[in-house]
């Protein structure tokens, strides 16, 4: 668990997550600093001790005001309910589907919550977030948001990365590695973008062009400049195109388990 700054005010709690024979997806949340602080998702469930500990790094949790659920992945409501419980004046920025989702597991208090819809603004202290609907996402509760201060467009699990070695900035990948890294995830995380209308998709990618974001920060990508959106709308756009994603299959798994248990030879 690592932090760094990805703007003025705004902070990165990432993780790299690692896929098996795969590389790893970079996790990040994201601290918005201002007169009423805003955290970005809360990092995964299996990390959430180190998460908060880094979160603490970068701000103590007590002064958050807000917190923006993208969605209710594994990957994102961490520590969620450790933050509730520890700051009550935090309210939960998510959907109608996002509470729904949420009731079947860990129910969010109701009183709580705000419900956004993508096109709806709200202002919060010195930020106004206009709720998006990124074009390509993993759950149907899922909601990015543009803020209008920084610039920033917060696009959830859209424009994430398989990567060998995230760096912060994904400035700092080359062609390839962002191309290639973006359409596996893609084609991982969103397999139903094989069967999209191709001209619909683009009319949705150049929705995200026209905002003209001054950085995009995705769940799953190291910080991106707005100079590089569209290198990342470019690689979506021919996610569609590409080779369907397959897992191992049983005679794989079985021999891994067999590499995982051989004794080695003295
Ligand atoms: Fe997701
Ligand atoms: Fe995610």
């Amino acid at each position: 668990m690592n932090t760094y700054q990805a703007a003025p005010d705004i902070e990165v709690i990432t993780t790299n997550f690692p896929i098996p024979g795969m590389g790893f997806v970079p996790v990040n949340a994201f601290v918005i600093k201002g007169t009423e602080p805003i955290l970005v998702d809360t990092g995964t469930v299996v990390e959430s001790p180190d998460f908060m500990t880094a979160l603490r790094s970068v701000i103590d949790p007590a002064d958050l005001r807000w917190l923006w659920l993208t969605h209710t992945d594994a990957d994102h409501i961490g520590s969620l309910h450790q933050l509730l419980a520890e700051n009550p004046r935090l309210r939960v920025i998510t959907t109608f589907l996002g509470v729904g989702i949420m009731s079947l597991s860990a129910p969010l208090p109701m009183d709580r919550v705000n419900f956004v819809n993508p096109g709806d603004s709200m202002t919060v202290g010195d930020r106004t977030l206009t709720a998006v609907k990124p074009p390509v996402f993993d759950n149907p509760s899922t909601t990015g948001f543009y803020e209008k201060k920084s610039g920033v467009l917060f696009s959830s699990d859209c424009f994430g990365a398989l990567l060998q070695d995230p760096p912060q900035n994904a400035a700092d990948l080359s062609d390839k590695d962002l191309r290639e890294g973006q359409i596996m995830w893609a084609t991982v995380d969103s397999p139903w973008l094989h069967k999209v209308d191709r001209s619909a998709f683009a009319k949705e990618l150049n929705g995200i062009r026209k905002m003209e974001p001054k950085m995009v920060l995705s769940s799953h990508l190291p910080a991106a400049s707005g100079n590089m959106t569209e290198r990342l709308l470019a690689s979506l756009a021919d996610a569609p195109s590409a080779q369907p994603f397959v897992g191992p299959d049983q005679a794989a798994l079985e021999e891994m388990l067999k590499q995982m248990t051989e004794v080695p030879v003295a």
